[in-house]
């Protein structure tokens, strides 16, 4: 079964457009040039509590009614925001403690956004008051095709307020203060608690030395959930605020990209009717660094499409050196998005302010005031062909055979760990097999540890090293079952709570894996060992397992040092299934090698085969198929294409095998029928 993300005939094409910075009296001449552009949908009000609620007892919506009856009068789409991202001046004078206090304990006055206490009751009670007063007065307007809560929820707060709601928090999670004590190890470093009012917030005064180094990790993990759930807390009460008026309202909140780490991503997405996403790479980002992003973000929504919902048309404001997107640029990481599940695809911001600090920001109305810029050709150009492919593609999703194991808990368990090597950094670890699998355009779904094995053929959980509750047993089924599983060191140590698995390392992994790692070698960036596989020479380098076999086979033996000839890669048969175990982090090259022999071997094919600079991608709809080429190379590239098929952007038809020509940065989307 497929569905859509939004109700509309098309992909929804727009962005975030603040009419409220700008005399009324420009308004008409924007919807011109917006309309000019193919633009159809408007994302309002995401920044504008202070105005719609200048005092404690009044709101006044009288702007907010012009906006909506603009955006109608010209049959846009509203994607509204609750504008509960920033608190107003009045409410931190009246109610300090809506402010947040910060890692070092200073506490912050009003200023900037994204500054409220997520566990403050004043917060709470009156944006969930604002959100419900919006749906309640816009509820009659049947062009709000989404609600976009708040805005890029994330960071820290360390006040009194947070410090009451982690004891509840606690309580409720451990229920007695002897379980705490058990599962924090507080033996360790007299941290014995006898009272829960004794327990404070882990920052810098109280367990950790820096923001990624603690002494007490299972407190601060536990931190990370509980700010992680508080914030998401917020999110749920508006959204509940919301659907009491408009209930068939999809409500979304855009996340950051991807690879956010303060908030666990895969944990709300169960609560968010549909993904969103906020896409900011610099010119220098790696485009399968990119995919990886969507990938995640998709995965977050459990395969579902999603929308992009703000990138820039040109440039950003706040890297130290912004660069223009080059021509084209925007058009092929709009169609990325696309490719790997965007339904939507919407810019921030539609027209530049004047003042403040994004006044330089990249925008679809510049400073000139018209249509005579680049960039608003491009996106005029790009919104026309867009109009062009009408509701194609919609609602349609990807298939894997292979999945990506990434899990917010673990990462930040990984990270916080004191030793074995601050070069370990999950992200890297993910990457160099999401990268492996990408550049021979294999489809990939990014899990969690929560997710179900059963439809893969291959899964790979890099650094998997905290095992939460069943994730063990789920992967021995899938294994058992004729399933391929791949890990890595540092994998199986710790349990949910930190604490470390006894009896040998990789813990409840040991079994399926068929190995014992006894110990694990530390190596400084400059120096490296080696290991022979496949006939080539590959480098070992940050970590070495030194490890026995355990009914694994060795595929490769280190050649250096005193551990040399002890096995670093293994492979180890378990009922129908294969555990390989990669002991080591090596480089680019093993890692393709690995996943060819391995997809090989599991019959795990490409979605096309290209040359390395252009990606393929497919989306599929019943017997609809939608493969994605994109170009993201400065030269043009030739593919040859797998099936009968038209190009729906040029309207060009292709024979199978046929050779299609994609310029730079080119991109074509195949469509064909299954037979
Ligand atoms: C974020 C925010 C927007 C805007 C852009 C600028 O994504 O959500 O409000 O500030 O950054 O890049
Ligand atoms: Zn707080």
């Amino acid at each position: 079964m497929w569905e859509k993300v939004w109700n509309t005939d098309k992909i929804a094409y727009g962005g975030d457009y603040n009419p409220e910075q700008w005399p009324e009296e420009t308004w008409e001449e924007d919807m011109r040039l917006l309309k000019l552009a193919h633009i159809d949908t408007l994302t309002l009000n995401v920044f504008s509590w202070a105005s719609l609620q200048p005092a404690e007892d009044e709101y006044r919506f009288d702007k907010l009614d012009k906006i909506m009856e603009l955006a109608e009068n010209h049959n846009m789409n509203v994607c509204l925001a609750t504008s509960t991202a920033a608190h107003p001046a009045w409410m931190a004078k009246k109610y300090p403690e809506v402010l947040r206090t910060d890692f070092n304990g200073i506490k912050r006055k009003f200023g900037a956004r994204h500054n409220s206490c997520p566990n403050s009751p004043v917060y709470r009670k009156y944006s969930t008051r604002l959100a419900e007063k919006l749906a309640e007065r816009y509820q009659k307007y049947s062009n709000i095709i989404g609600w976009h809560i708040s805005n890029e929820y994330g960071g820290e707060c360390y006040c009194e307020n947070c410090e009451k709601a982690f004891r509840v928090w606690l309580k409720e999670r451990y229920g007695t203060l002897d379980e705490l004590n058990r599962v924090w190890n507080t033996a360790f470093w007299g941290h014995t608690f006898y009272d829960w009012d004794e327990i404070v917030l882990p920052d810098h005064r109280t367990e950790h030395f820096t923001e990624n180094k603690t002494v007490a990790q299972t407190i601060s993990i536990d931190y990370r959930r509980f700010n992680s759930d508080s914030i998401l807390y917020c999110f749920q009460l508006e959204y509940e605020a919301v659907k009491k008026y408009t209930p068939d309202i999809p409500v979304t909140t855009n996340l950051m990209e991807g690879t956010y780490k303060a908030l666990d991503y895969r944990k709300w997405g169960k609560y968010m009717d549909f993904i969103s996403w906020d896409n900011y790479p610099s010119n220098s980002d790696s485009f399968r660094r990119i995919a990886l992003n969507h990938e995640l973000m998709r995965g977050a929504g459990n395969g579902k499409p999603f929308v992009l919902m703000e990138q820039t048309p040109s440039s950003q404001n706040w890297q130290p050196v912004n660069s223009l997107k080059r021509p084209g640029v925007m058009r092929l990481w709009s169609y990325q998005a696309v490719a790997h599940g965007a339904d939507a695809v919407l810019f921030f911001q539609l027209k530049r302010s004047i003042g403040s600090c994004e006044k330089y920001h990249g925008a679809v109305i510049d400073h000139v005031g018209n249509e005579n810029t680049r960039v608003f050709r491009e996106v005029t150009e790009l919104g026309a062909e867009l109009e062009t492919l009408g509701g194609e593609i919609l609602g349609s999703t990807q298939k894997a055979q292979t999945a990506l194991m990434f899990d917010w808990e673990n990462w930040w368990a990984v990270e916080y760990s004191a030793g074995p090597s601050v070069d370990l950094k999950y992200t890297d670890e993910i990457m160099n097999y999401y990268k492996a699998l990408h550049r021979r355009n294999i489809p990939v779904d990014l899990i969690g540890e929560e997710s179900d094995l059963s439809g893969y053929k291959l899964v790979i959980a890099p650094v998997l090293y905290m095992t939460k509750p069943g994730v063990d047993e789920r992967i021995r089924e899938f294994v058992r079952n004729g399933g391929t599983f791949i890990t890595t060191f540092f994998s199986g140590y710790v349990d949910e709570n930190d604490l470390v698995i006894i009896g040998g390392y990789p813990g409840r992994l040991r079994e399926i894996l068929g190995i014992w790692v006894e110990e694990i070698d530390a190596l400084p960036k400059d120096s490296s060992n080696s290991f022979r596989y496949g006939g080539k020479t590959y480098s070992a380098g940050m970590l070495c397992d030194i490890m026995h076999l355990e009914g694994a086979r060795s595929l490769a033996e280190y050649q250096e040092d005193f551990y040399a000839a002890s096995p670093v890669i293994t492979c180890n048969s378990f009922g129908e299934g294969q555990a390989y175990y990669v002991g080591t982090r090596s480089e680019e090259a093993f890692y393709e090698k690995l996943m060819e022999d391995i997809c090989k071997e599991q019959d795990i094919c490409p979605v096309a085969e290209t040359p390395l600079a252009v990606e393929a991608t497919e989306r599929r709809r019943d017997k609809e198929r939608y493969l994605f080429l994109l170009n993201h190379g400065d030269k043009a590239e030739k593919v040859s294409v797998p099936q009968a098929c038209t190009d729906l952007l040029s309207s060009k038809a292709y024979k199978e095998k046929e050779q299609l020509e994609l310029a730079a940065k080119g991109v074509a989307i195949l469509k064909w029928m299954e037979k």
